[in-house]
């Protein structure tokens, strides 16, 4: 019974905390002639930003309504995901454990540092053993952290999307029409599987960042792929982008992260098809720290 007392008042003063139903800010494009209304989840909370709070929101829940002892996940070197779970474990006083793909154990990355400073325990593993820890997490953590709470990579998983639809809850009556577009950002696909559960007929328009990746919903005839997108890697800032980010800040007063909503937004500015859609609503999921990558 310790999480029942121990977690669930403590997960009730963070939320109360958290800077929600976010703000919905319109914004003039120049750059293509047209109004788009950006959905400030970013500004959620200065470091669990975005989706990281809308998919991890019902794993707390869950894990605060059962008697498990931590919290275990499993991400890169720059996950978001690690960096928004480590500090709420921290704030929440939860121990949490992180396995590490593509890491060696010694070199750090500034999220990396940060989720060691929140206390939380990282432990390397080989691109293999990611795999694996793909299939059957739990299964895998058992042997050696019994009863630890399991959330998959990314935040994913049905009680991650679960989340999303308190996103789409907080956008305008009546803004669930085939004539609008929703624009976000897609990693694990988690997010978007989440906002086609809880929407009926809006567009949904997305990017790959990684291209070789597949999604359930790809067929999905509410989908529009933006084409353009280029492969770039998660490690290494692009002049160009940067450039970019900076100009759309000084403009817009909206800080874009160089992994997921800069390349998003640039690409969605050189879309033809935007005047076919009413309202297009872009779905900032933050991530800011990516903006510190080293
Ligand atoms: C800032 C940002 N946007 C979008 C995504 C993609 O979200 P998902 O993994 O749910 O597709 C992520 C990853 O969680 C992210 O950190």
């Amino acid at each position: 019974m310790q999480n029942l007392f121990l977690y669930s008042d403590k997960l009730h003063s963070f939320i109360r905390e958290l800077n929600i139903p976010s703000k919905q800010q319109t914004i003039y494009l120049e750059e293509c002639h047209r109004e788009i209304i950006v959905v400030r989840d970013d500004l959620i909370h200065p470091v669990i930003s975005g989706n990281k709070w809308r998919k991890l929101n019902y794993h707390l829940q869950h894990f605060s309504a059962h008697t498990y002892h931590g919290i275990s996940s499993m991400g890169g070197c720059f996950s978001n995901h690690l960096h928004a779970l480590a500090f709420t474990c921290h704030q929440l006083g939860i121990p949490c454990t992180l396995f590490i793909y593509g890491w060696n154990g010694e070199w750090n990355s500034q999220t990396l540092i940060d989720c060691k400073n929140w206390n939380a325990e990282l432990i390397p593993i080989t691109r293999n053993s990611a795999s694996e820890f793909r299939q059957s997490g739990i299964k895998k953590l058992q042997e050696t952290h019994p009863m630890y709470y399991w959330i998959p990579e990314g935040g994913g998983g049905l009680t991650g999307e679960k989340g999303i639809k308190e996103l789409t809850d907080e956008l305008p009556q009546g803004f669930d029409t085939d004539n609008n577009l929703l624009v976000c950002a897609c990693g694990t696909g988690t997010t978007i599987q989440g906002i086609l559960n809880s929407t009926s007929y809006c567009k949904v328009s997305t990017m790959k960042i990684v291209k070789m990746a597949h999604y359930p919903w790809e067929l999905n005839n509410r989908i529009q792929w933006i084409t353009t997108a280029q492969a770039h890697s998660f490690a290494k800032k692009d002049p160009n982008l940067m450039e970019f980010i900076h100009a759309f800040e000084e403009k817009y007063d909206i800080l874009l992260d160089p992994v997921y909503t800069a390349p998003l937004m640039r690409n969605l500015i050189g879309q033809t098809n935007l005047d076919s859609y009413q309202n297009i609503y872009f779905i900032h999921t933050g991530g800011l720290q990516s903006n510190r990558m080293n």
